[in-house]
Parts: C-alpha cells; sequence; structure tokens
C-alpha cells in the first residue's frame, strides 16, 4: 500500500513537472505577464503579432464584465492565450469556444485557428464584492501550426478595471514586460505620477 502510494506520488509529480513543458498546447498558467514571462519565454522565432484586450474598464462590485482577448498577424496560423487577473475576489470565465479554466487563469484548449489574420477569445470578469481596482492581464501567442514552439511569438498587453470607486490607493506598477504596447492601460503611470507628486506636495506642507 505504501509502495503504490509511492508510485501514485512519482507519477503525479512528474506529470506536474512535465505538463508545461509538452502539453502547452493544450493550455498553461503562469504565463499571462501578471507573473512577468509570457509565452515568448518558449516560443521563438516568428513575429509578434498585436493583441488588445478590450471591455469595461468599470464594473459595479459583484457585476460581470464581458471582454475579449484578440490577436492579430504573426505567424497567425494558430494561436493560444494566457489570461489572469491580479484580485483574488475576482473570477474569470471561459466564454465562447476554445478557452478553458486552469486553477483561477484561464488558457486556449487546444491552438485555435485564425480567421483574416485575427484569433479572439471572449471571457467574462466576475468583479469582487469591494471597490478595488484591479488589472487583467493577457498573453497572446500567434504561431505557425507546426505543434513545436518555433517559429511563434507572443506579445502581452493588460487592462485596469475599477470596480466600484476603486482602489483607494494606486496599485504599485510591477513592471511587467509589454512586448505588445499597453495602450490599454496608459493612463495608470499618468495616475501614479499625479499621486507621486500629490504627496510630495502634501510631505513639503507637512515639513515646513
Ligand atoms: C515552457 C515553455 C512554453 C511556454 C512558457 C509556452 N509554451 Fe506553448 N508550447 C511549448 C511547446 C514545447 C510546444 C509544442 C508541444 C505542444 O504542442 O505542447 C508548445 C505549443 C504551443 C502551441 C501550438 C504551436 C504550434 O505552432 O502548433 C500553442 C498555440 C501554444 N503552445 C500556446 C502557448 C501560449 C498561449 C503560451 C503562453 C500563454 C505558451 N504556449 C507558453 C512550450 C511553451
Amino acid at each position: 500500500m505504501r509502495r503504490l502510494s509511492a508510485v501514485i506520488g512519482v507519477v503525479a509529480v512528474s506529470l506536474a513537472w512535465s505538463t508545461p513543458a509538452f502539453a502547452t498546447s493544450s493550455g498553461i498558467t503562469g504565463q499571462s505577464g501578471k507573473d512577468g514571462p509570457t509565452c515568448s519565454t518558449c516560443h521563438q522565432g516568428g513575429t509578434a503579432p498585436t493583441v488588445s484586450l478590450e471591455g469595461p474598464s468599470e464594473l459595479a462590485p459583484g457585476a460581470t464584465g464581458e471582454y475579449v482577448f484578440i490577436i492579430r498577424g504573426g505567424a497567425a496560423k494558430t494561436g493560444g492565450v494566457g489570461l489572469a487577473v491580479d484580485n483574488a475576489g475576482a473570477t474569470l470565465q471561459a466564454g465562447g469556444t476554445g478557452l478553458k479554466k486552469l486553477g483561477s487563469e484561464l488558457s486556449h484548449a487546444s491552438p485555435q485557428p485564425f480567421t483574416n489574420n485575427e484569433l479572439r477569445f471572449t471571457f467574462s470578469l466576475v468583479a469582487p464584492a469591494t471597490d478595488v481596482t484591479l488589472t487583467l492581464f493577457g498573453a497572446g501567442n500567434s504561431s505557425n501550426a507546426d505543434l513545436s514552439s518555433d517559429g511563434d511569438r507572443a506579445a502581452s498587453t493588460k487592462l485596469a478595471v475599477k470596480v466600484g470607486k476603486g482602489s483607494p490607493t494606486p496599485q504599485p506598477d510591477d513592471g511587467g514586460d509589454d512586448e505588445g504596447g499597453c495602450a490599454a492601460a496608459g493612463g495608470a503611470p499618468v495616475w501614479g505620477l499625479a499621486m507621486a507628486v500629490a504627496s510630495r506636495l502634501l510631505l513639503r506642507r507637512r515639513r515646513s
């Protein structure tokens, strides 16, 4: 009995270890850009697509918003995505075809075909019950359908969503890489700068 559970343990551990390296065509977590890395760590040699994350930038607490992650260009035969949110009270739900839930994240269930140089993943975000400003992260891979990680390339983007009145203080910038540019989050640095200036003014007033 003990030996059996040891064997099961070893199999379970080796399956868990091999998943990221060998089965990413059926989805992968931790590569949305939220924690830093994206699909481009492994997927190399192709040209980067442009990606965008579209949907409401404000939600009422507990409300559900519909979002779409769009990949355009690159190798553009097939593609996949990694989607994550930086708030534990928020939930991501797979929308149309091609997406599945992996832990708290969403990823492609299998490589999805492009149509007219474009690939769309629809999903929803259920906002937490409390006021907060959260960030959605997405990395999209544009692949050449050779079932290897060569000749592909990914890009990532993010979108800030204000829930209710939003966070009392701005979220610290996590400095993740944004190969695809991130027009959608362009407001965040300006807001941060404004807050920095404001707090410096306050400090100066307090000191004098
Ligand atoms: C740890 C390395 C690694 C990371 C990170 C990775 N992949 Fe992969 N990916 C692979 C390998 C290896 C293959 C080929 C084997 C397979 O099909 O799983 C692959 C295959 C794929 C394919 C099929 C490619 C083709 O040309 O047919 C897609 C689509 C894909 N991955 C999407 C993604 C997405 C989307 C991400 C990021 C959210 C990602 N991968 C992150 C290693 C990785």
